[in-house]
């Protein structure tokens, strides 16, 4: 039976504005979200998982069920409700309150400074691409510091990639822009920069925790053996991994993978990203300070050569078939025979953590730490009809999915890498971005008119496992 170290951490992920509804509440400032997702009407984010009020409840179950550690966010918008400037006393408060309660139930938290929800009026003011934006979640990150000392282990940004990708090239998050691939790696870049300003000036701060960036990386395959689909793999791979891991866990870029960024910009005719000395330098020593890296890892990608135009079709509903990825300047996404899939698209390929667990071992030696800071899979699932409060969702996928993974992280601590902790994603069903409601990710079931929480069997599986380090059968 293959074993995780006594003292690998079992944890639970959650991000602000997936779970704490009250988006209107206390004096909270709107985020690049509020009106975009109201004017889609799709979906609303109230009251998602209405952690504000149940955080309390949602721990108890935490507790009860052997997670030891969550990963929160701060919902930036909820201290400064316009970005920077004046702070509001009532969201300060409320994470004072949220991680007295960690205290109190003996889960550790893991902060994220930002996940996704760029407070509106720096959104407006050019997101990620505009300076103002940079030093004011610089400021917005050293108030949190001497704020919260109560917090030691603090995260940067949730995957720069992801959040860049979806603004400007898929254009599945706001402002929705398609195709602008220089301004999703500007953004990515000065987002690197952000964070390791940050990580620099907590290592002077000397408050005793530690720091990291969470990165999503999807370990990249070519389809096949022809050099063709081996460069497109090789592209995307400098698209949504290499870059970023250059860039924070070895502090420069390595010219091929710029070579092959550079490529990916000329046949789109855009230009190169903008990067000064200085910023150079700060990302340099970031990368031999930082504490530890997040690897959120789902899927893995598979990649075929392709001459056309850029066609991509986000499945956001669960109708399994759906995703188009065809990215001009990269390649096509296509999966090989008897690769498994979830109603999302999504591979469930278990040797892609391994993988990119291995490589962050073997290529990028300056980071001490790695955790597993996502990793779950999404499904349909509905509350049985006559469901009392004791009643269990049964989530068989869920387990068989967690059995594969987890024990593909132990190889891999087997094998050298050392990874620390894992949390799921997530820790209750929560709201997601681009599908709502109806992909549930939780060990806690949340049955969303009424709040109410269940039980999946996968919290018991997850229990036993926390408990002796063992990966049950
Ligand atoms: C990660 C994000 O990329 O994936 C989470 O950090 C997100 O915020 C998770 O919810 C799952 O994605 P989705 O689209 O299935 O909700």
């Amino acid at each position: 039976m293959l074993k995780l170290p006594k003292d690998f951490l079992m944890g639970g992920a959650s991000a602000a504005y997936q779970v704490e509804g009250a988006t209107k509440e206390d004096g909270k400032g709107k985020v690049l979200w509020d009106d975009y997702l109201e004017k889609q009407g799709r979906f609303s984010p109230d009251p998602a998982a209405d952690f504000y009020h149940r955080y309390d409840e949602d721990l108890t179950l935490a507790e009860k069920y052997g997670v030891q550690t969550i990963r929160v966010s701060i919902a930036w918008s909820r201290i400064f409700p316009e970005g920077t400037g004046k702070v509001e006393p009532r969201g300060v408060e409320y994470y004072h309150k949220l991680f007295a309660s960690c205290a109190k139930h003996h889960i550790i938290p893991f902060v994220t400074l930002h996940h996704f929800d760029t407070p509106l009026t720096l959104h407006d003011k050019g997101d990620w691409l505009s300076q103002e934006m940079l030093d004011a979640f610089v400021d917005y990150a050293k108030f949190c510091f001497k704020e919260f000392p109560e917090v030691k282990y603090w995260i940067t940004i949730n995957e720069p990639t992801s959040m860049a990708i979806q603004q400007t090239v898929s254009g599945t998050f706001p402002p929705g822009t398609k195709g602008r691939f220089d301004l999703a790696f500007q953004a990515e870049h000065n987002q690197m920069v952000a964070s390791a300003r940050i990580i620099n000036a907590y290592k002077e701060m000397n408050l005793g925790g530690q720091i990291g960036i969470v990165h999503a990386l999807q370990t990249v395959y070519p389809y096949s053996d022809s050099p063709e689909d081996k460069h497109a793999a090789d592209l995307m791979d400098a698209f949504e991994d290499r870059l970023y891991l250059d860039g924070t866990l070895a502090g420069k870029y390595n010219p091929e993978t710029l070579s092959l960024v550079k490529e990916i910009l000329d046949a789109n005719n855009q230009p190169m990203f903008k990067s000064t000395d200085e910023e150079m330098a700060q990302l340099d020593k970031a990368a031999h300070q930082i504490d530890f890296v997040g690897v959120n890892n789902y899927f893995s990608k598979w990649m075929r050569a392709y001459k056309g135009e850029s066609e991509m079709v986000h499945n956001g509903t669960g109708a399994k078939g759906t995703s188009v990825s065809r990215l001009h300047g990269i390649g096509e996404e296509k999966k090989p025979d008897g690769i498994e899939t979830t109603d999302w698209d999504w591979s469930i390929y278990p040797k892609g953590m391994y993988d990119i667990l291995m490589r962050i071992h073997n290529e990028y030696p300056l980071v001490p730490a790695i955790y597993v800071t996502e990793n779950g899979i999404g499904l349909k699932e509905s509350l049985p009809e006559g469901a009392t409060s004791d009643t269990i969702i049964d989530d068989p996928k869920r387990i068989d999915y967690l059995k594969k993974y987890i024990s593909a992280i132990a190889k891999a601590i087997n094998d050298g890498a050392n990874v620390k902790g894992y949390f799921i994603w997530s820790l209750q069903d929560q709201f997601s971005w681009t599908n709502g409601y109806s992909k549930r990710y939780g060990l806690f079931f949340v049955d969303f008119p009424t709040q109410k929480r269940y039980v999946k069997k996968s919290a018991l599986w997850f229990k036993k496992l926390s408990e002796t380090h063992e990966i049950p059968e």
